[in-house]
This record gives C-alpha cells, structure tokens and sequence, in this order.
C-alpha cells in the first residue's frame, strides 16, 4: 500500500504533499524549522466523522466523509492513491465530499479536515 507523505508548518500552517521524501538530515524547512509530517488518524477528531468511507460497485469506487462541511470546519480534499495514481478531489465548505473514480485494487483512501487533519482508510477486497 501506499503512503501519501504531507507535512506541515507548525508556523504558517503550510500544507505540502511530498512526492519523494527528504533522505538526507536537512528536512524540508518552512518558517527556519523542519516541516513535521502530519500522522494520519492521529488527532482528537470523531473517527467515524473523519475516515472516508466507500462502495464499490463493479470497477468503480465511491468514497465518502460523513462530515460537516461548514464555512470553519470541512473537509479540504479527499485522495484515493495506489503506487500508480493519485487521484484527487477538492471541496469548498456546503459541498457534498464525494469521489468517484476507477476501483483499483490496493487502494488507499484519504481524507483532509481543516480543524482534524489527516484520515486513512485501506480498501478491503
Ligand atoms: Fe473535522
């Protein structure tokens, strides 16, 4: 399975998604400090208001949040990612945070709270 690798200022609250991570001892610096890699399903946030949930309907993938999506709370992107794709949807607040895409087996889904971070579900099949 896949990794996505997001890490994020402590500072400024930049956001960055690492294609290759650092592999030496420098780090990836914003704000004069190490970017911190943000942990999936690692803050205080409800579980099952967080982690994407989905259907699978023949080749095709339906994944959901059951989360508000208010103007100060929502979810920002939810990602499907193999070791081939990454397929990616961004949401505005009031939106439904809904992808459909290719099912592919070995998929992992992800999904972003602005308030909660990170959230991780593997697909079963
Ligand atoms: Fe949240």
């Amino acid at each position: 399975m896949k990794e996505l690798i997001i890490r994020k200022c402590n500072h400024c609250k930049a956001i960055v998604r690492v294609l290759e991570d650092c592999n030496c001892k420098c780090g990836i610096i914003c704000c004069d400090e190490e970017m911190k890699i943000v942990k999936a399903n690692s803050t205080d946030g409800a579980v099952e208001k967080h982690v994407p949930t989905y259907e699978i309907n023949g080749d095709e993938i339906i994944i959901t949040v059951n989360h508000v999506m208010e103007e100060d709370h929502f979810i920002e992107w939810i990602s499907a990612i193999t070791d081939k794709e990454e397929i990616t949807k961004y949401f505005k607040p009031g939106e439904l945070p809904k992808l459909k895409c290719k099912y592919t087996p070995n998929m992992t889904l992800y999904a972003y709270c602005n308030k909660h971070g990170l959230w991780k579900k593997e697909v079963e099949k």
